[in-house]
């Protein structure tokens, strides 16, 4: 494309918190994008190793970290400073998100994010116990500030790729469904209609299935972390415990998971690192594969969106829902590296930019199965050739999230009083719209395979014959 469309003006102060990976392909995105008065964007980061981009930028750039002590006096004078309504994009780790977004709501800024981020130390805080280190306890955080304070200032949460962008492919993809198995209603335009839908069309389970085919110029040195977006991130999640949305079908739990006695109810979780909790899963270019169950937001937020209730409030309907990631190869050794010394941490961490990567796809989209039509992949197949062509400073990997975030900001600059909302509540349409151009392919594809396909092989295996698609067959034990 060489018109870029503009899709809005803000009319007040932009506040960029944290200009890592995904900060660093975000701005571009915000300049070409919006109007806006320039001396009133900031960027906050506490490491200032790319703070060259926005001095040649003529982009203000305050060198802190956000603690729990001055988030207030640090964010509130940014935030007020335009004309009109401030907007705080929070793309950094180790900052709370709820707490920053109940702030920014406080004093009517609107809010985005990509994932609910707590302050620092709470992902390795042994102390806690894995229940209280889960993403589940997270969102619930999240939704308690919600209900403490419905309505008002828009703050959209946990809107990048994924948790993000899949929750707008698995609305497509459940239309394209409709469409292709005879289902002629209406399309929903509620979450009960939506959740109706899913059970009407037999959705037993649904896998965010992520092949990421990145390749580095370089191989992977020994005790180097190398990851295509933020290492620090994906440590994270992957040392919190395995989670899953939990599908009313399912007939076996693993003997290490555990339900919650408060909550949604959505999802359990599994008492063992979901970066070394290997699940059966398929993607149109790696085909069968092997995926880590790394917890994620979507996982359970689908899993509760998509739930059907009885007059008592039980769950007669809902599918299981969860993570099924390949990242890029060098990620991979990565974590065969880390888990081989008990999960210590290597020392070195490094993402891979753009100019580092020889070729490559991220194929990131969902898998919906279970239905009359076996399973259906539907998502991007960005390369970072494609990327490189159309947008500055980011891998495919990136691009995903950032422009996730450019659609979450078109929607809460158009709905700007729609309160707290996670991506699974946003208008699908309105945002696959404005993220379109940048997905490279978009394809949805019917496949025949199961997680039974070919076993058992040589040895006897624990599967469940009767029913492929229960998570005892999709886990790898
Ligand atoms: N939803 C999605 O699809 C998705 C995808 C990728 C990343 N993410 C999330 O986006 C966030 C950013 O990812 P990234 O790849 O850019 O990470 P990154 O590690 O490259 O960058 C994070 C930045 O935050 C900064 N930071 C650290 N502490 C801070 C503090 N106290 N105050 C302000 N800034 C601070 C770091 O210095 C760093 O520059 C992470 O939370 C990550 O999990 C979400």
């Amino acid at each position: 494309m060489t018109h870029w469309p503009v899709h809005g003006h803000i009319d007040g102060a932009i506040v960029m918190i944290g200009f890592g990976s995904i900060g660093k392909g975000t701005l571009p995105l915000i300049e070409r994008h919006f109007t806006f008065d320039k001396k009133h964007l900031v960027v906050i980061d506490p490491n200032d190793k790319d703070r060259k981009i926005l001095d040649d930028a003529g982009i203000r750039f305050l060198h802190l970290g956000l603690t729990k002590d001055n988030y207030r006096e640090v964010l509130t004078p940014l935030l007020t400073a335009g004309k009109g309504q401030g907007f705080c994009v929070n793309l950094s780790v180790d900052t709370s998100s709820v707490a920053i977004m109940e702030l920014t709501r406080e004093i009517g800024s609107l809010y985005i994010d990509t994932v609910i981020e707590p302050w620092t130390g709470f992902y390795f805080d042994k102390n806690l116990g894995p229940e209280a280190r889960t993403n589940y306890a997270l969102r619930e955080s999240m939704l308690a500030a919600r209900r403490a304070s419905e309505g008002g200032p828009t703050a959209v949460s946990t809107c990048g790729a994924n948790p993000g962008m899949v929750s707008w492919f698995v609305k497509q993809a459940l239309v394209n469904l409709a469409h292709d198995t005879g289902d002629t209603a209406v399309e929903p335009s509620t979450k009960a209609e939506w959740a109706a839908l899913a059970q009407r069309l037999g959705v037993k389970g649904i896998h965010i299935a992520e092949r990421d085919t990145q390749r580095a110029k370089s191989p992977k040195p020994q005790g180097v972390f190398v990851n295509t977006w933020s290492v620090e991130g994906f440590l994270s999640e992957g040392l919190q415990p395995a989670e899953l949305g939990w599908g009313t079908h399912e007939k076996w739990m693993p003997e290490n998971a555990q339900t919650h006695k408060q909550g949604c109810g959505a999802a359990i979780f599994i008492n063992q690192p979901g970066a070394n909790t290997r699940v059966r899963s398929w993607t149109p270019t790696a085909q069968a594969q092997f995926g880590f169950l790394v917890t994620h937001n979507e996982s359970i937020s689908i899993s509760d969106y998509y739930s059907v209730k009885d007059a008592s409030g039980k769950a007669v309907y809902r599918p299981t829902c969860h993570y099924a990631y390949h990242p890029c190869n060098d990620a991979v050794l990565s974590l065969h590296e880390m888990f081989g010394q008990a999960a210590k941490m290597q020392e070195k961490h490094h993402i891979l930019g753009e100019s580092e990567i020889l070729d490559g796809i991220d194929e990131l989209g969902v898998l919906l199965f279970g239905h009359k039509k076996n399973a259906y992949w539907y998502g991007s197949q960005l390369s970072v050739e494609e990327t490189r062509r159309i947008a500055p400073n980011q891998n495919a990997t990136g691009l995903q999230v950032t422009s996730a975030v450019l659609a979450g900001m078109v929607w809460a600059l158009e709905n700007p009083n729609c309160g707290i909302v996670e991506a699974d509540e946003m208008d699908y349409k309105r945002c696959l719209q404005v993220q379109m151009p940048y997905l490279g392919p978009v394809v949805g594809v019917y496949t025949d395979w199961t997680p039974l396909k070919d076993r058992p092989g040589f040895f006897p295996e624990y599967i469940d014959t009767s029913d492929a698609w229960q998570f005892r067959n999709i886990l790898v034990r």
